[in-house]
């Protein structure tokens, strides 16, 4: 008998008959492995028990109304006029006009314990699960990448592998696992990563979820999060898949600072930028934490708790200032004779900082600060 023909019979019996055994087969007509139903979507994998919905975290899902929202946009899924509302408001844009399947390339900016990692796991496992295996039987990676190497290993790592321990019909379709991967039998490797775009060299990618973006910081404490990013869009150009970012804001400066001011509020955008508060994303956050955190340090309380980029936290100079003051498309520019000029080092102490220089002199009331490329700096060389 047809598969399908024999799973539709065995579905029509009541289900004590059948015991467990029925539980799985329900759980494989849903999800489209051979049922020729279109593959579920990630609401209806949330709210189904027997799949990501098996997680506790998400057995009421009321709380996480927010996140679904955004999931259905940047699935490109129907959103009801209140979602519609609640896209509207989070993404600056007017309206709500996804592309034909989803968004590509998105970024959640949103404060800290608002559901972050929990949904950065999330979105990596459903990937996994409802991929088609390669006709070369080659493997996709459905990976989370993280600010360092113990929060890979330790957080989202077990977000990652949790759903896989909470329902049998998922933890059936795993089958291989090692410390820090998984296989599924759609020939995706689910995995947890450090920021370093060696850790991602070489894989293909159905989806790249960068966890915590903004504080992706190399062994030498320069910023890794451009270099990253670069990294992942080259996952996957030829899979067809996703990069999303997760993360909470820091200064307005950076990668993340970067889309934000490209894609957010632009009607046409094929990045999908989406910014909230901690609680506007999880509204379990007790009400008595936000008080604290605000009373304590209301600078970081706007970016730790309202998910906004906080101005001048990221160097001396706030660097939209700086770059309004720059003589653009000037490299150089020689001493003129009868102006006294002033050197400023900060030598490097031989670690990871940099060595800096900058020349200046007195102009009237004003300083200026020369050559025209205004600061000078060299990083120490690594020893390969
Ligand atoms: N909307 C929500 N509804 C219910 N529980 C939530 C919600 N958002 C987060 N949680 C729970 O809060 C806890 C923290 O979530 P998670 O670690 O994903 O947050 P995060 O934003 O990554 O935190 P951090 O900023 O510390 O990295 C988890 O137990 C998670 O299940
Ligand atoms: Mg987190």
């Amino acid at each position: 008998m047809d598969p399908v023909e024999l799973a539709r019979k065995v579905l029509s019996q009541p289900s004590s008959e059948f015991g467990v055994g029925i539980e799985a087969v329900r759980a494989l007509m849903n999800s489209g492995q051979g049922a020729g139903r279109k593959p579920y979507t990630i609401i209806e994998a949330l709210g189904d028990p027997r799949l990501l919905g098996g997680l506790p975290a998400f057995s009421n899902l009321e709380s996480w109304t927010p996140w679904l929202t955004f999931l259905s946009a940047l699935y490109g899924l129907p959103l009801s006029e209140e979602e519609q509302q609640r896209f509207c408001k989070h993404t600056g844009r007017t309206r709500y006009a996804p592309p034909e399947g989803g968004f590509r390339e998105a970024a959640v900016i949103t404060g800290v314990q608002s559901g972050k990692s929990r949904i950065a796991s999330t979105i990596a496992a459903y990937e996994g699960l409802v991929a088609q295996p390669q006709a070369d039987s080659t493997h996709l990676y459905a990976a989370v990448l993280a600010q360092d190497e113990r929060g890979a290993r330790r957080t989202i790592f077990s977000y990652a592998a949790a759903p896989f321990e909470c329902s049998a019909a998922l933890a059936r379709r795993v089958v291989n696992r090692t410390t820090h991967t998984i296989q599924l039998d759609t020939g995706v490797v689910i995995a947890a990563y450090p920021c370093r775009p060696a850790s991602i060299r070489g894989i293909r990618a159905r989806v790249l979820v960068l966890d915590e973006f903004a504080y992706y910081i190399g062994s030498d404490s320069a910023g890794t999060d451009k270099e990253m990013l670069r990294a992942a869009r080259g996952r996957i150009a030829t899979t067809g898949g996703r990069v999303v970012i997760i993360s909470s804001p820091y200064g307005q400066a950076g990668a993340l600072w970067d889309l934000h001011r490209a894609h957010f509020g632009k009607d046409d955008s094929s990045v999908l930028v989406w910014q909230a508060s901690a609680p506007e994303m999880n509204p379990t956050l007790a009400p008595d934490y936000l008080e604290r955190m605000r009373a304590d340090d209301p600078d970081a309380y706007r970016s730790e708790v309202l998910g906004e980029f906080r101005a001048g936290v990221s160097s001396l100079f706030d660097p939209e200032a700086l770059e309004a003051v720059v003589v653009r498309g000037r490299r150089e520019a020689g001493a003129v004779s009868g102006v006294n000029y002033s050197a400023f080092v900060d030598p490097s102490g031989g670690r990871a900082d940099a060595f800096a220089l900058a020349i200046g002199h007195q102009s009237g009331e004003r300083a200026v600060v020369r050559p025209s490329t205004p600061l000078a700096s060299w990083r120490k060389q690594r020893r390969s």
